[in-house]
């Protein structure tokens, strides 16, 4: 888990000699989705905050499918689903399992949250009236406004988010022309069982009867919603095809089948996808700031600003901080966090380690901290900041803060 930037360049070297075509490929989609949201971003922050209670309302490219697709021209290599690499990669899979990636998507009548918050009453606020919670006769989660009209009420299809800071209601609805149409609901579900408003909906008006529960989301909003929430799935009206829920293994390391028959036949089957020796800081940073954001997804002033809630976004943060940019660019998300471990179960000594891993006492040409030099880096450099309800993101602009 420890980068030694000191060993950049023999690093490169290995690059250089290893990297293979499919790496290649994989990060020249992904670059040109860049490429191809970067000229239709929009200019302002107007949005942000507006659609997603995570703030991710002005969003990025319009296929869902453009930068999952990894298949090679040749092969087309397809999608075999996460129990299948488990046979041979038990460890990754049973860890992966418990991170927030494994349960980002859910199908609500899988679920027993019709069970869970049957019988809740909500209010929404001035303007919206209360909303009750109905278990349909088979697991189905309605919500009601009968306020509004005794008639009024919308199946909650779609939960998105682990719980562990939110869980969001999606609706998906026909539309008048070929765009996806989803309603976004205006009450999430918190730790606890606890039903509030989403973050982000607080000054929202009702300019119909389906915004009563919340707010419309159109086109590529609601197609890049459950991209980033999902490992393939087609929106088709008010349907979802192809759906496989959460960031499983095939969403960042592209479909398998190809790997898994050459597998099958040696144990020392070529490169496939992302792995240790072919990795570099670069294709990481744009895998993970895919979902999790990169600056060119923030508005100007946003990252002028710096605004509280752009510690949401990781890479942001992390691309301006001096441990990235004066150690040759060593510094990537990998360096702090397995991939497949959640940050939930990592101890407080694992993330000073990481910090020490670059800032050692005992290396002469370290930089020291002259405050704290074995704890606390976190706290001080790191801060949890709070968002709404309750939920807290650290700042990933390591620095020397104002008030330290
Ligand atoms: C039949 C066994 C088998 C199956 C099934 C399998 N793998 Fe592998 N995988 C291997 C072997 C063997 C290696 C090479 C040795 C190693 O690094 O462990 C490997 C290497 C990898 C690597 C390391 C870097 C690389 O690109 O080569 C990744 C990533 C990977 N597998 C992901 C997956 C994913 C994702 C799946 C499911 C879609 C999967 N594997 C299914 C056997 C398998
Ligand atoms: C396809 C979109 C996507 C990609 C790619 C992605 N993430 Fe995530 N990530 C998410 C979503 C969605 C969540 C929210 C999970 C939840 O609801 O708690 C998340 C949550 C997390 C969390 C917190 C949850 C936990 O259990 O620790 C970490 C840490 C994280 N991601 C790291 C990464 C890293 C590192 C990468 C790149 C290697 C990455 N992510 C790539 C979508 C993505
Ligand atoms: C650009 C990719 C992206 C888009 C678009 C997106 N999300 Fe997320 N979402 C994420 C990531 C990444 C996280 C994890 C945030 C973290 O832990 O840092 C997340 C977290 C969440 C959470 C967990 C609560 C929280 O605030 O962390 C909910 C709920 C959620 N998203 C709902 C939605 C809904 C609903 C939409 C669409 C209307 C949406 N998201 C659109 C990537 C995205
Ligand atoms: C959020 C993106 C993401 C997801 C989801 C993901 N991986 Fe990975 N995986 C990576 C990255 C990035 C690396 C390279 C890590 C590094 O360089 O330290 C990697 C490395 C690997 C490796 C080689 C190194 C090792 O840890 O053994 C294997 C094998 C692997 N992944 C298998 C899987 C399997 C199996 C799953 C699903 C159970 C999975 N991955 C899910 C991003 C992901
Ligand atoms: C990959 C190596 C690496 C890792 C890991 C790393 N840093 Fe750094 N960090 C650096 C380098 C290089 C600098 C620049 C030092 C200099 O200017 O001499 C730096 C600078 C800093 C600074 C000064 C920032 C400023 O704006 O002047 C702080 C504070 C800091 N690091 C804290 C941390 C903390 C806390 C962690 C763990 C969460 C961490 N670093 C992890 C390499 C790293
Ligand atoms: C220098 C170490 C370091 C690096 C590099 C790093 N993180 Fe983190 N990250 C942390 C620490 C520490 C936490 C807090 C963990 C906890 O909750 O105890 C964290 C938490 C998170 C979380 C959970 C939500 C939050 O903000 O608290 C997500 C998601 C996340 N990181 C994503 C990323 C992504 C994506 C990257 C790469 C762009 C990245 N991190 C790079 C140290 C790091
Ligand atoms: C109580 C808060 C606190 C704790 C705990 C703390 N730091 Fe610092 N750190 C500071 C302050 C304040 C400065 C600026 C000191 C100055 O400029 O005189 C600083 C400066 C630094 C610098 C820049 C030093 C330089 O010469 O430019 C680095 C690197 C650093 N800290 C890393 C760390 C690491 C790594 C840890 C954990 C092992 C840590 N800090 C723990 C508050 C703290």
């Amino acid at each position: 888990m420890r980068v030694d930037y000191f060993l950049f360049w023999s690093w490169k070297l290995n690059l250089a000699i290893r990297a293979p075509q499919l790496l290649a490929v994989f990060v020249t989609v992904t670059l040109l989705g860049l490429v191809a949201f970067a000229a239709t971003r929009p200019e302002d922050a107007t949005q942000v905050g507006s659609v997603d209670e995570s703030g991710f309302g002005n969003s990025q490219n319009s296929d869902p499918g453009s930068s999952k697709s990894g298949s090679s021209k040749s092969g087309e290599p397809a999608y075999v689903g996460r129990q299948v690499c488990a046979e041979c990669h038990r460890e990754n899979f049973e860890q992966h399992a418990k991170h927030g990636h494994a349960m980002t998507f859910h199908h609500v009548p899988e679920t027993d949250l019709a069970n869970r918050l049957a019988g809740q009453i909500v209010d929404g606020g001035e303007g919206f009236g209360s909303y009750h919670y109905r278990q349909g006769d088979d697991g189905e989660l309605f919500a009601q406004l009968p306020e509004l009209s005794e008639l009024s009420e919308l199946p909650i299809e779609y939960a998105l988010g682990s719980g562990h800071n939110a869980q969001t209601f999606l609706t998906l609805r026909e539309s008048a022309n070929a765009d996806s149409l989803g309603l976004e609901h205006r009450v999430s579900l918190y730790p606890g069982d606890r039903l509030a408003i989403t973050v982000g909906h607080e000054n929202k008006t009702a300019n119909s009867l389906l915004e009563s529960y919340g707010s419309t989301v159109h086109g590529e909003t609601v197609d890049r919603c459950v991209y980033c929430h999902t490992t393939t799935a087609q929106i088709t009206g008010n349907r979802i095809d192809n759906l496989v829920a959460n960031v499983n293994c095939e969403k960042c390391h592209g479909p398998g089948s190809e790997h898994v028959a050459l597998a099958r036949q040696s144990a020392t089957p070529p490169p496939y996808s992302v792995g240790k020796a072919d990795w570099d800081v670069e294709s990481e940073l744009q895998l993970c700031g895919d979902c999790h954001r990169l600056p060119q997804g923030l508005s100007k002033s946003e990252l002028r600003e710096y605004p509280d809630n752009a510690v949401r976004f990781q890479p942001v943060g992390l691309l301006r901080s001096a441990c990235y940019l004066k150690s040759g660019r060593q510094l990537r998300c990998s360096t702090c966090h397995n991939p497949h471990v959640s940050t939930h179960g990592v101890s407080k000594a694992d993330h000073i380690a990481n910090c020490v891993s670059c800032h050692d006492e005992s290396i002469e040409k370290h930089t020291i901290c002259p405050v704290n030099a074995t704890s606390g880096c976190i706290e001080c450099h790191m801060p949890a900041i709070d968002q709404k309800q309750g939920i807290k993101f650290h700042d990933h602009w390591i620095r020397v803060r104002e008030n330290d």
